[in-house]
């Protein structure tokens, strides 16, 4: 009967998230949504000294390495001091869904190293409104790239100040 399947692909559907969730602990994740960049941040005794983080986005999920970081709008530094990770993301990162420049959502995995295995943990989507509006351009410094994002509906004067 339809009705049953359904109740039973959700009833699969929902011990599959929780199982998929379940293994991080309370209080070792943060997210948080800043004005111009999405921070993940998790404690260095769960991730140990080399974490790998994978960005998901609706074609896959992509090892963010140095090189990626660079060209996609991520940056990931280790803070041994207060003890963490912290991932940033740009708000036009290459796997992030922009809704309209209003909505941004960001997906990412958390490789660790646990007994001598790599465990996935897929951490929970996280969507994003920032407050302050962009302006029609805007250049952001990070570590690791230089951004700069021009509003394209803006047309530019053409002409040229020396004359
Ligand atoms: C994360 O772990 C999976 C499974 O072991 C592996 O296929 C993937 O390449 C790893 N990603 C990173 C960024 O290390």
């Amino acid at each position: 009967m339809a009705l049953g399947f359904c109740i039973g692909v959700a009833l699969l559907l929902s011990l599959w998230s929780r199982a998929e969730t379940a293994g991080i602990p309370d209080g070792v994740l943060r997210m948080e949504c800043h004005d111009r960049y999405f921070m993940i941040a998790v404690d260095l005794s769960f991730t140990g000294d080399e974490p790998h983080f994978e960005a998901v986005g609706e074609t896959g999920a992509y090892a963010i390495t140095q090189q990626y970081a660079a060209q996609c709008g991520y940056s990931i530094n280790v803070h041994p001091l207060p003890g963490h990770v912290e991932l940033r993301a740009s708000y036009f990162s290459c796997q992030t869904q922009n809704k309209d420049d209003e909505m941004f959502t960001f997906n990412f995995n958390l490789n660790v190293t646990q007994e001598g295995k790599e465990v996935t943990y897929p951490l929970q989507d996280k969507t994003c409104s920032p407050s302050v509006p962009w302006s029609p351009r805007e250049v952001t410094c990070e570590t690791n790239y230089m951004e700069v994002s021009v509003r394209s509906e803006v047309t530019c004067p053409i002409w040229n100040k020396e004359g």
